[in-house]
């Protein structure tokens, strides 16, 4: 039998991460220039239910049986085999393979989700519509976020720029000009859980403050909607300069994200923010034909790693 295999992209959040959480509404678009690839090995000399999991980024090299309940690898085989009413998979090896950085915010975690999902459910003969994909994808998230507002799985899922609040209908974004950003790493993991937990304390201690960041943060989302979708994306850097300062007075930014910001404003971007749970990280910058070249330079020459120019393609 043929290997199968299965891709998913990375994501960035162009505006409303945390906010999202508190119901206010958030801009996500993937990011296909970098990938997770999940391929499926059937091992056809073993007996069902010997599966294992090979994913080098993280040096991870075991059957699944002996992963932790709390595994998200294990918590995906278990929904595909529930889905399938199935109490082993056949003899097979996962193996994972991704160039999106762990940690960082970009949705690694999603799209191994969904990569894992989607090529297990044609291994098994059934590839799952993307309705179910994105259902799963969430549970999944829910061990990495536990309380995720479902951006990252839905982005992922469908691979389009999205317009999201959480409990309403998925809304794709036109985008009626391309977008050119950059986006590099501040070299500092942190978990989504810590700062979602963070904001949590915050907006606990401070709730009337807390809100208004939200509901500001909300504003800009629907401004940059009207932007994109009328084509207007002039002042498109401004909102997400906005957005950052809010970020910053939540304590989400750090030194180095602000001196990456810094560095692309002065060299020719037009806005830039952090991008997923802050305290870390990376960095979006929005530019042009004309300055994504030099912003993505002086990235480089400040010993940022990760930097990667990104077109948000015409979407109708
Ligand atoms: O996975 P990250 O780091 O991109 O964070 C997702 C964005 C948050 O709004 C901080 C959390 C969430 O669940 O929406």
């Amino acid at each position: 039998m043929p290997a199968i295999y299965s891709y998913a992209p990375a994501k960035a959040i162009l505006f409303g991460e945390h906010a999202v959480v508190y119901g206010q509404p958030a801009i996500a678009i993937p990011i296909h220039e970098l990938r997770t690839k999940v391929t499926i090995h059937a091992l056809t000399q073993a007996a069902p239910g010997f599966d294992k999991v090979i994913s080098p980024a993280i040096g991870l090299d075991a059957e699944i049986t002996t992963l932790d309940a709390g595994n998200p690898i294990a918590k995906t085989v278990d929904l595909i085999k529930s889905h399938f009413g199935i109490t082993a998979l056949p003899a097979c090896q996962i193996q994972i393979q991704s160039t999106i950085p762990v940690g960082c915010g970009l949705g690694s975690g999603a799209a191994v989700a969904v990569a894992t999902l989607r090529a297990l459910s044609s291994f098994l003969g059934h590839p799952l519509p993307d309705e179910e994909v994105n259902r799963y994808a969430f549970e999944v998230e829910k061990l990495h976020h536990k309380t995720p507002s479902g951006i990252d799985n839905t982005v992922i899922t469908y691979g389009k720029p999205v317009f999201y609040e959480h409990g309403h209908d998925i809304s794709f974004l036109k985008i009626i000009h391309p977008i050119d950003l950059v986006i590099a790493n501040s070299g500092v993991k942190v978990r989504t859980s810590e700062t979602v937990l963070q904001v949590q304390k915050n907006h606990e201690i401070d709730p009337i403050t807390y809100s208004t960041y939200f509901r500001s943060i909300g504003d800009l989302s629907q401004q940059a909607r009207s932007m994109l979708e009328n084509g207007e994306t002039g002042n498109l850097g401004d909102l997400m300069t906005e957005n950052q300062s809010i970020l910053s007075k939540m304590g989400l930014s750090t030194s180095k994200l602000d001196e990456l910001i810094k560095i692309v404003l002065t060299n020719g971007a037009t806005g830039a923010k952090l991008t997923g749970g802050g305290g870390g990280g990376f960095i979006i910058a929005m530019v042009d034909e004309q300055t994504k070249d030099n912003v993505y330079a002086a990235l480089i020459s400040a010993g940022a790693t990760n930097v990667h120019k990104i077109r948000l393609e015409k979407q109708l």
